[in-house]
């Protein structure tokens, strides 16, 4: 019996695609939203944060026009913060979450951030390993951030995400999604 664990197909190129968040994509973020936390954001909390374009960058990745996934980050200064990061439980583990995470960290680059920080549960331990692929380490730990569950929150960054060395990590995720996308680099 072969040892290597099948991962599901990418999903192909010209049906997906990655846009900034609009009022029209809340029912499928809602409904991913429901899915995926105990406590779900609201959609006045969602319409908040999208309203707000000096200081946050919310996208959506869609299949065939769908939202299947979606993520968020606010800017204080030169630090960027990951406020939501979700993908549709039916389509995981089919690098969506990786190309959310690269449009926002490039984002957030991009308007001069120089550490990048984010909340996850210690219990989370498929965001904790994505994290920790696009360099993220855990600096601290909130207890009973997660009110609903009273579970503690580790804090994860990364500093120094203009550097010369970061950039280089983010071209490898980028290299390796372009292979499975079946251009070469
Ligand atoms: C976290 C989440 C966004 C990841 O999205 P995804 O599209 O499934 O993730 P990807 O396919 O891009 O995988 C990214 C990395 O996550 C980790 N990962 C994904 N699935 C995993 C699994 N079943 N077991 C262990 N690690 C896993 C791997 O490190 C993977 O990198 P790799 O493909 O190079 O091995 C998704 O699981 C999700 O929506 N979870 C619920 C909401 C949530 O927890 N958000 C984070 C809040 S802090």
């Amino acid at each position: 019996m072969s040892a290597v664990l099948e991962r599901p197909a990418p999903i192909p190129l010209p049906r997906l695609d990655i846009v900034p968040m609009k009022r029209r994509h809340l029912r499928r973020v809602l409904g991913i939203e429901a899915r995926v936390y105990p406590r779900p954001w609201s959609a006045s909390l969602f319409l908040s944060e999208i309203s707000q374009k000096t200081t946050r960058t919310y996208v959506v990745a869609r299949i065939d026009g769908n939202v299947v996934g979606y993520a968020g980050m606010m800017y204080t200064g030169f630090e960027g913060h990951v406020t939501n990061i979700a993908v549709d439980p039916d389509v995981h583990g089919r690098k969506l979450g990786t190309r959310l995470l690269l449009t926002i960290i490039i984002e957030a680059i991009a308007r001069g951030c120089e550490i990048i920080s984010l909340e996850v549960r210690v219990t989370n331990k498929v965001a904790q390993a994505m994290y920790v692929k696009f360099g993220f380490s855990v600096t601290g730990t909130r207890r009973g951030y997660y009110i609903e569950t009273k579970e503690d929150a580790y804090v994860m960054e990364v500093s120094g995400a203009n550097s010369t060395e970061y950039r280089l990590r983010l071209q490898q995720i980028r290299a390796e999604l372009d292979r499975l996308d079946g251009r070469k680099r």
